[in-house]
């Protein structure tokens, strides 16, 4: 054997004892090590360790955010990453006077604590690998600095940033690519309000209101024509198609009444008569019968012809009021019958 192989021999022999006891002292791997690469651009520290020392090894354990470390020779640096070659694979570059370093034992999987935000779900499942499953994951797309909770799709590599919104109640989380955002929905345009109506409807913030158009009551959800609720009350029961006054000089006059709303009630009946009636009925001369009919709830408030008759003409005379559908009763605007003579509106059962 010449001289040279034995010398060679010797030293091989007593390095491969060396790396076996270093291996048994550590009793599991926990990084590997590649000759003049380096993982660029997610150096999060750098520092000068050691000559000859594990410094760097130590310190990326030490920090939950380390992923891996580059070491440069000679100057004895530490560049701690917060990412590893396989989650940026097209960081891992060539360096002459370098070793980079992986760390494989007690690497925290990236995205998986706020403290070491994921950028994208791929680049989650990069660095994961098989173990990436979906889920939620922390993320910083828009390197805020503020770590964000979103479920992440390892299918689809989609995040879902709605998963803990923090949107108003009555607002709507979007998802956008980065983030999500605060949609507030305009019930009044929208058409999911449920003002009546009779009501204007306003959008607020995260809501909105309703109030009752002008000539109407109510809380804005229920809204009735105010002449509805004020109104005055006929009732007498002369007023009455059945009545019929015993003398000339019992015989009544709307000779100043209103003008107002009014509704018919008790003994002077429910609603106006709407077809000729018998002359000298209800206690007048000239009785008043409504032409054209009651409206219905819909039609609103409208105008109608009152006919006074006389003794040969069911319209001798006639005056215009104003009649509304209350939905259970009918009112009625009312004024002075017309002058000359003796007229008055009737109410009938
Ligand atoms: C990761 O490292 C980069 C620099 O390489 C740095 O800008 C970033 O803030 C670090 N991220 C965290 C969460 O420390």
């Amino acid at each position: 054997m010449p001289r040279k192989n034995i010398v060679f021999m010797v030293v091989l022999i007593s390095l491969t004892s060396v790396l076996q006891s270093h291996a048994s002292q550590r009793c599991r791997i926990d990084s590997y090590s590649i000759y003049q690469m380096m993982l660029k651009g997610h150096t999060f520290k750098t520092f000068k360790a050691q000559a000859g020392s594990l410094d760097c090894r130590h310190a990326c354990l030490a920090d939950i955010r380390c992923q891996s470390y580059n070491v440069v020779m000679f100057e004895n640096l530490c560049e701690l990453n917060n990412r590893s070659k396989e989650a940026r694979p097209e960081d891992f570059i060539k360096s002459e006077n370098r070793y980079h370093f992986g760390k494989v034992s007690e690497r925290v999987p990236l995205a998986s604590i706020p403290e070491l935000p994921g950028y994208s779900c791929k680049e989650i499942k990069a660095s994961e690998q098989e173990q990436a499953v979906s889920g939620n994951y922390w993320l910083d797309p828009i390197r805020s600095g503020n770590s964000i909770l979103a479920y992440c799709d390892m299918e689809t590599e989609i995040a879902d940033y709605c998963v803990k919104h923090q949107c108003a109640e009555h607002a709507m989380c979007v998802n956008g690519d980065m983030k999500y955002t605060c949609a507030y929905i305009d019930e009044c345009t929208e058409g999911s309000h449920s003002c009546h109506n009779d009501a204007s409807c306003k959008n607020t913030a995260g809501s909105y209101v309703c109030t009752c158009n002008s000539g109407y009551l109510g809380d804005g959800f229920n809204c009735i024509p105010e002449e509805c609720q004020n109104y005055k009350s006929l009732t007498t029961k002369t007023r009455n198609t059945k009545y019929f006054a015993t003398s000339k000089e019992d015989l009544l006059c709307d000779n100043k009444l209103g003008p107002g709303w009014f509704r018919f009630q008790g003994a002077a009946g429910k609603v106006m008569p709407t077809k000729c009636i018998s002359w000298k009925s209800c206690g007048t001369l000239r009785p008043g019968w409504l032409n054209g009919g009651h409206p219905r709830m819909e039609d609103g408030k409208v105008s109608r012809k009152v006919n006074f008759r006389s003794i040969d003409n069911c319209a001798f005379k006639t005056t215009t009021i104003q009649v509304r559908n209350c939905g259970s009763f009918f009112v009625y605007y009312l004024h002075n019958a017309p002058s000359g003579g003796c007229q008055r509106y009737c109410g009938t059962d």
